[in-house]
């Protein structure tokens, strides 16, 4: 006989616990179910959009889906695509995508996003920009209520010359959030990363919501300097979240 209490035994096996990339994993498969031979396919970027991208190759190398043409959206992608024998294009020959697949740092309840904290959202953004279908594929961590005010990182894509003077812009422009404006290094010997594009970026950490989105994204751009930001307003149609108890599928 044992002396110890029944809370020694848990009653019910304790959930599987899933790592972040699993979750990755598993909301990139289900994004590829919605492939089919013959599609034009925005290929995205990031360690999500990396498990879609290997999806299709290996049904491409299964004969389970062909006549695939990809369009990637960073150098990176463009490697690991052409590692997998994915057959690649651009916008310029193909400038209308049946689907594009990608990763993202935050969604808001409404779909809206904000990317580009791998530095890619300027190819991101025209490339899923020229999708008929953009579905977005997350692990639940990255579903918020308001984008841009979590103190994460607004990636916005400047263009070198006098960098420090646009990124002092920004700062003033966005200074009513309460904004810190960071040049984002990680080049070459602690120097400023550099685009695929080579533009840099300013990651503009914000204390308080945007409130008016469309207003802020518009501001934003008529700053001389600026290339682009990393909000994605309005641009998902599907959003495939993947947590602990299972997938949600959200549609615009
Ligand atoms: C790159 C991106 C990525 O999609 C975003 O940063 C999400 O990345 P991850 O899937 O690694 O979390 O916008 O520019």
């Amino acid at each position: 006989t044992s002396d110890k209490s029944a809370m020694d035994v848990p009653s019910t096996p304790p959930p599987m616990m899933l790592t972040q990339d699993e979750l990755k994993r598993i909301a990139a498969h289900k994004a590829v179910d919605f492939v089919e031979s013959g599609m034009v396919l925005g290929l995205g970027t990031g360690s999500t959009a990396k498990h879609a991208v290997a999806r299709i190759g290996e049904l491409l190398r299964q004969g389970k889906l062909e006549n695939i043409v990809g369009i990637p959206t960073s150098k990176k992608t463009q490697e690991q695509a052409l590692s997998l024998g994915i057959p690649l294009s651009d916008l310029d020959a193909h400038p209308v995508i049946d689907l594009s697949i990608d990763g993202a740092d935050e969604v808001d309840p409404h779909l809206n996003l904000v990317k580009g904290r791998g530095g890619s959202l300027l190819r991101e953004k025209m490339i899923e920009g020229a999708s008929k279908k953009f579905v977005v594929i997350v692990d639940e961590s990255k579903m918020v209520k308001h984008i841009g005010g979590s103190k994460l990182a607004l990636p916005v894509e400047i263009v070198p010359f006098c960098c420090k003077f646009t990124a002092e812009k920004l700062r003033e422009l966005m200074d009513g959030y309460g904004c810190e404006a960071k040049l984002r290094l990680g080049g070459e010997k602690g120097k400023a990363f550099v685009t695929d594009n080579g533009n840099y970026i300013v990651d503009m950490y914000l204390e308080k919501d945007m409130g008016d989105l469309g207003a802020v994204s518009d501001a934003i751009l008529r700053l001389p300097g600026v290339v682009e930001h990393g909000m994605f307003l309005d641009m998902a149609s599907t959003v495939i979240v993947a947590g602990e108890l299972g997938v949600k599928i959200k549609n615009k």
